[in-house]
């Protein structure tokens, strides 16, 4: 299986996110590929509902782990999970780092969305600062530590990793995505490091500055089962392109 997802962040006007997810809505996503969007939460409803009949999945962009109650702006994962969120993403750099989201947040998001039948998309990525430090692995090894050990994937529950270096995200980031070879490396110790703590299937994806023509040079990496994609995926064209590159 390989997994393109599209992080639609706040790119997209309403009408726009619209339009979009008509425009997607009937492409033909073949067998070993899952496809998903991740809408505003302004326009999820809207837009889970042009793909409901879609074989492109919804998620959610962000979460809170409060269940329900007097929590102003909260969106709980169990309303999400109403609304019929598939995925949702945790921890993603621009929230860990624009809104001062810590690896505790992370867990207990995690948690909800285990708890309400949502699979997390968890996202852990070192700074450019990091990596000049030399301590990649060890802000990773942190992310990790915090969001698995001990969590609860026993049964159906299910969840991915998406490694995003911060430096590679277009936007917020410096935009220059990781290279396959650096990736295929990354790769091979974070699958190693998961290990240590749960013997469950977790899909790995590679996001950052992810377009058309470089896709192919990341699903092609064997320890690489899909993309998260930002930027490119706010546009049908772009988005098209990148399923049809998975198929091959
Ligand atoms: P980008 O975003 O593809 O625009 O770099 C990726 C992400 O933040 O998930």
């Amino acid at each position: 299986m390989k997994y393109i997802f599209g992080n639609w962040k706040m790119y997209l006007d309403v009408e726009e996110s619209h339009a979009l997810a008509q425009e997607i809505a009937g492409l033909n996503i073949p067998d070993q590929v899952e496809a998903a969007v991740f809408p505003n939460t302004l326009v999820f409803a809207q837009v889970q509902e042009v793909l409901k009949k879609s074989d492109i999945s919804v998620g959610a962009q962000n979460l809170n782990w409060v269940p329900q109650g007097a929590y102003t702006g909260a969106t709980s994962a169990h309303l999400f999970a109403q609304a019929r969120a598939e995925y949702a993403l945790v921890g993603h750099s621009e929230r860990r780092h624009l809104f001062g989201e810590n690896n505790d947040d992370v867990r207990k998001k995690l948690e909800a969305c285990l708890d309400a039948e949502i699979t997390p998309v968890l996202c852990v990525g070192e700074t450019a600062e990091d990596l000049d430090d030399g301590k990649r692995e060890y802000r990773l090894k942190k992310q990790l530590q915090k969001a698995l050990e001990g969590l609860d994937l026993s049964g159906d529950r299910e969840m991915l990793i998406a490694y995003e270096p911060v430096w590679a995200i277009a936007g917020s980031g410096e935009g220059r995505a990781c290279s396959p070879e650096d990736c295929a490396e990354v790769f091979l110790w974070l699958k190693e490091e998961i290990r240590q703590y749960t013997d469950a299937t977790i899909p790995l994806l590679y996001g950052g500055s992810v377009k058309p023509d470089t896709v192919l040079s990341y699903l092609s990496l064997e320890a690489v089962d899909g993309v998260l994609t930002g930027t490119a995926s706010t546009e049908a064209t772009s988005f098209t392109a990148m399923i049809e590159a998975a198929q091959r």
